[in-house]
């Protein structure tokens, strides 16, 4: 069976489709990847003749079609909203990573994702990822309060605001970046225990 990771936050711009390029560009190294965009937009699969090394699929509209694939892991982008699919969704998913920006107004807009998540009793499941901290940023504890209500887990790996993070899609990753490599290695093990 595949291990279904789901990247979803209802937040436009918070790093969900460029965490999950990154992420399957590092595991496809060693497994059987997919990637599947649930963005009608599309943005992902606007770049598939530049993949290499893990298949991008788009949506086809069926859902069901998750369950025939037959590869190691299979990441799913969302949309910027909550889609009627979400919730079914988050059911299939083993790991839902929901990345998001330090900000307080960033926390905020992401609680009716964790809601959501909650309804469908899958915090357990999910892991918060803080993405595009500023250097020398440190994440201080009023900025996790609000999260300590819903039981998710919050990734000890946090990914920088990076130049090799922006130009990651279009050069299959951020391997001539070491810091940028470090970040994402430590975010996989990370994604990979989690799946245990
Ligand atoms: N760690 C990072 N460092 C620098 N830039 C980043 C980082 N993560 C994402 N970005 C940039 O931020 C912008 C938004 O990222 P991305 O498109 O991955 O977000 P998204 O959540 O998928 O957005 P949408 O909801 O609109 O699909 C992009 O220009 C991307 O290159
Ligand atoms: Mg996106």
């Amino acid at each position: 069976m595949s291990k279904i990771i789901l990247i979803t936050h209802q937040k436009g711009g918070v790093g969900k489709s460029t965490l999950t390029f990154n992420l399957a560009q590092n595991i496809c190294k060693d497994a059987k990847v997919a990637v599947i965009d649930f963005d009608l937009q599309g943005s992902l699969c606007q770049l598939k003749e530049l993949v290499n090394g893990f298949d991008m699929i788009p949506y086809s509209g069926e859902i069901d079609i998750l369950e025939t694939l037959n590869y190691d892991f299979i990441f799913i982008d969302t949309p910027p909203y909550l889609s009627n699919h979400l919730a079914k969704l988050i059911q299939l998913a083993d790991l839902i990573i929901v990345p998001t920006k330090a900000g307080i107004l960033d926390l905020l807009a992401i609680k009716s994702t964790l809601e959501l998540i909650e309804q469908e009793s899958k915090a357990n499941n999910t892991l918060i990822v803080f993405n595009m901290v500023k250097a020398n940023t440190t994440l201080t504890l009023d900025i996790l309060i609000g999260l300590e209500e819903y039981n998710v887990k919050i990734a000890n790996t946090h990914i920088s605001d990076l130049v090799a993070f922006t130009r990651s899609v279009l050069i299959n990753g951020v391997r001539n970046d070491k810091n940028a490599q470090k970040q994402i290695d430590n975010l996989t093990k990370e994604v990979l225990t989690n799946l245990i």
